[in-house]
């Protein structure tokens, strides 16, 4: 584990307050892409390696925050308005969660935080949450003790990451970073944020992530677009429907080929409606040990992330059938928002090493770019590393 209160006294000196640690950790989805916002079922898991973060009260009322990871500093005056401000940049974040604390009704004292992170940059493993989960459970838990509503904070850090970020992101990655278990993915339905976790058993096989270190482009954009697609859908199904849905995923094929004429709509919908069909599917592969099946719905899964939804390109694409060329590999997939950053594979544990370094060769070869891999553990959401 990372010494992160060394770090932090290297940066902000020695004084008597305390100095309080935490960890925060990524996301990795194993099925159930780009449904979270149109009410469907997702499954995702924490991962071991994400944010760590150290805590000291000060005197007045600034926060003064930095990162190992960048240089400079972000300094916040809690008597001002708190805006978004691009110079700020990762500060947006942390920044984002104060205000709507401070909008709540909490009062917010003075504090130095040191953050660090151990997730590869831009790689789509949520580290955007990590950091908006860290900064509520770090104000939350200094100010009350450790009983935090973990449900509650990640709605709080979803709204802000739509509202004072500008995405439009649903709520999967803040809740499994708030709410992860160890080796346990979590089954999650969107709609009623109902959930439960599902032992992540996998065999005589590992969960690989692959980074395909092409930066997640456009993604911001790309994906706002994508939900207001999945908004008109559901506008246009509900037009003609005496029960109107309340969200895109409780409709039917039959509902999209009867009320949909528009090619990119009807295609869109019917990767959420199938996708949603495919995570029920795999949980219960998964609870039933069929590995194979399970890898079987993570390749159908991209299948229709790239061809109905649209979200993969190149770089992802490759990585993707790359892995699946390769005996040993059960089953492969996008993870996340897509347009780049990571893909994960289920890999027979007897060919890991020679998985690796094929895929890399091969990946390499075609796109110019070096992969990197990881094995991933599942960790727990959020936690206090000191006390
Ligand atoms: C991003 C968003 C999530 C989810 C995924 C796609 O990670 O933050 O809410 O929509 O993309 O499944």
């Amino acid at each position: 584990m990372i010494e992160i209160e060394k770090l932090f006294l290297e940066n902000y000196g020695q004084s008597n307050g305390k100095v309080y640690s935490f960890f925060s950790p990524g996301r990795v989805n194993l099925i159930g892409e780009h449904i979270d916002y149109s009410g469907g079922l997702v499954f995702p898991a924490a991962l071991t390696i994400g944010i760590y973060g150290a805590a000291r009260y000060r005197d007045d009322n600034l926060i003064r925050m930095r990162s190992k990871n960048i240089s400079g500093e972000v300094i916040i005056n809690l008597e001002e308005t708190l805006e978004y401000n691009d110079e700020d940049n990762w500060g947006n974040y942390p920044k984002g969660i104060i205000k709507e604390l401070i909008n709540r009704g909490h009062k917010i004292k003075g504090m130095d935080l040191l953050f660090y992170s151990n997730l590869p940059d831009g790689a789509g493993l949520s580290s955007s949450a990590a950091l908006e989960v860290l900064t509520g459970y770090i104000i939350l838990s200094l100010e009350n003790g450790n009983n935090v509503d973990r449900i509650e904070l990640s709605k709080l850090c979803q709204n802000v990451e739509n509202k004072f970020i500008g995405v439009s992101c649903g709520i999967m990655d803040q809740f499994s970073v708030s709410l992860g278990k160890k080796d346990n993915a979590i089954l999650l339905d969107c709609n009623s944020l109902y959930y439960e976790y599902v032992p992540l058993d996998l065999g005589n096989s590992s969960l690989v992530i692959m980074n395909t270190n092409k930066r997640r482009e456009l993604s911001d954009s790309k994906y706002n677009e994508r939900r207001s697609e999945c908004e008109k859908a559901l506008e246009l199904i509900n037009i003609n429907k005496a029960n109107k849905l309340k969200n895109l995923c409780e409709a039917s094929l039959e509902d999209v080929e009867h009320f949909i004429s528009d090619t990119t709509i009807k295609k869109r919908s019917t990767h959420v409606i199938t996708e949603n069909k495919r995570v029920k599917m795999a949980a219960c592969a998964l609870r039933m040990g069929d590995i194979e099946r399970f890898g079987k719905l993570m390749i159908e899964s991209h299948k229709s992330l790239k061809e109905d939804y649209e979200v993969t390109g190149f770089y992802l694409d490759t990585i993707v059938s790359e892995a699946l060329k390769i005996k040993g590999c059960i089953g492969s997939r996008m993870t996340g928002a897509g347009f780049g950053g990571c893909a994960i594979a289920l890999v027979d544990n007897s060919i890991l090493d020679e998985f690796e370094n094929t895929v890399s060769k091969e990946y390499e070869k075609i796109t110019g770019i070096k992969p990197e891999f990881y094995v991933s553990s599942i960790g727990d959401g959020v936690f206090q590393i000191n006390h």
